[in-house]
């Protein structure tokens, strides 16, 4: 009897013990390392879509990497310094969910002061190249939709509409539009951009507020002009050369989605209605969270190709992708120390 009494509790530690490192609330082991974390921080968190993009930063030589790494959720979190400012590098995943639920994670978790988010992404605007970084001054998620019934036009209320709810304010895009045949008429209709529902930190919890164009810090982004004076690689090798060379560049916006888009006529549609220029799959994911937690936040995307195809280069984007990646860690590296000036200018004004 007390024999099965110990059994069952063994079996009770052990399960708890597993509990833990199944990571459901925080606390034991994982819970002392994050505490501790905090006391060096706060930090600049920096989010990063995959390895590929996270590799260069990995092997550059300014950063600094600290012993610690705390894996939390399925998350990795590692430490360590950029020009001596504490930073902690998170692996996303693909798409708007796994980069909302890392930067919750990171911000809910850790001492961060500021979100940088960087990696390649598809281009839309026709006057950019291959291998440019671009800094977008806003970012929308751009797959809330409204899809509108056949037979209903653009002067036809959508359903739900006016409740604070579903709105015909953002735009739309009309399918007919797109017939390679000429014929203005297509069964899917239209589909109304919509906006997020967000709930910010400051706010009443459970009123929803709306927010579609999103944008980043203001302080961040006017700092960030001063790194379009910066010289990007331009060759992957001593004989392959992007045929115009690379260029930091702000522009007015970008737009994330679960969707690769690699569609000529689509990518036109984004440029000419609401001037975007870089598009992905992650970022509107990290600036809706940032701007629901009050947390400062910038991207930085390299361009990889012209999504949906184009000139030969445009179709090169395999071979440049290796630069791309690297060139949007440099941007990276080179806006972190911008970002150690600017503190210390910042000390010097409050004194
Ligand atoms: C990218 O950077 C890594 C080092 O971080 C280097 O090994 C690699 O050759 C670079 N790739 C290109 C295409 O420049
Ligand atoms: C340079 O890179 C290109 C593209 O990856 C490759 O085809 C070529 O063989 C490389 N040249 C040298 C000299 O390594």
């Amino acid at each position: 009897m007390s024999r099965n009494i110990l059994a069952t509790s063994i079996y009770i530690l052990i399960f708890v013990i597993l509990q833990e490192q199944a990571n459901g609330a925080l606390h034991g082991t994982t819970k002392k390392l994050v505490d501790e974390a905090n006391k060096n921080g706060p930090y600049l968190g920096l989010i990063i879509p995959n390895m590929f993009e996270m590799n260069p930063l990995l092997s550059n030589p300014h950063y600094n990497p600290s012993k610690l790494v705390i894996d939390y959720a399925g998350t990795r979190f590692r430490f360590g310094k950029i020009y001596k400012k504490p930073v902690i590098l998170v692996m996303s995943g693909m798409g708007m969910v796994n980069s909302a639920v890392a930067t919750q994670l990171l911000l809910s978790l850790f001492e961060i002061k500021g979100v940088i988010h960087y990696g390649i992404a598809g281009n839309a605007n026709p006057n950019l190249n291959i291998g440019d970084v671009t800094i977008a001054q806003y970012w929308s998620h751009s797959a809330m939709w409204n899809w509108q019934r056949h037979g209903n036009g653009p002067e036809d209320p959508l359903p739900f509409e006016g409740e604070g709810g579903f709105t015909r304010e953002i735009g739309y895009l009309k399918f007919g539009a797109y017939s390679s045949n000429g014929d203005n008429d297509n069964l899917l209709n239209n589909v109304w951009y919509q906006a997020e529902e967000v709930y910010p930190v400051d706010s009443t919890p459970e009123q929803t507020q709306l927010a579609f164009w999103i944008p980043v810090d203001s302080n961040y982004f006017s700092l960030s002009k001063a790194l379009e004076k910066l010289k990007l690689e331009n060759c992957v090798n001593a004989t392959t050369c992007l045929s115009t060379p690379p260029k930091v560049t702000t522009v007015q916006r970008g737009t994330s989605a679960n969707i690769y888009l690699d569609n000529a006529a689509y990518r036109g549609f984004l440029y000419n209605k609401f001037n975007i220029s870089p598009v992905e799959m992650e970022s509107a994911g990290v600036a809706l969270t940032c701007y629901q937690q009050k947390v400062p936040f910038i991207t930085f995307r390299a361009l990889s190709d012209l999504a949906g195809g184009g000139s030969a280069t445009s179709n090169e984007a395999d071979t440049f992708s290796g630069l791309t990646a690297n060139n949007s860690v440099l941007v990276t590296v080179e806006f972190i120390k911008l970002l150690g000036g600017y503190d210390r200018k910042m000390l010097n004004y409050v004194r």
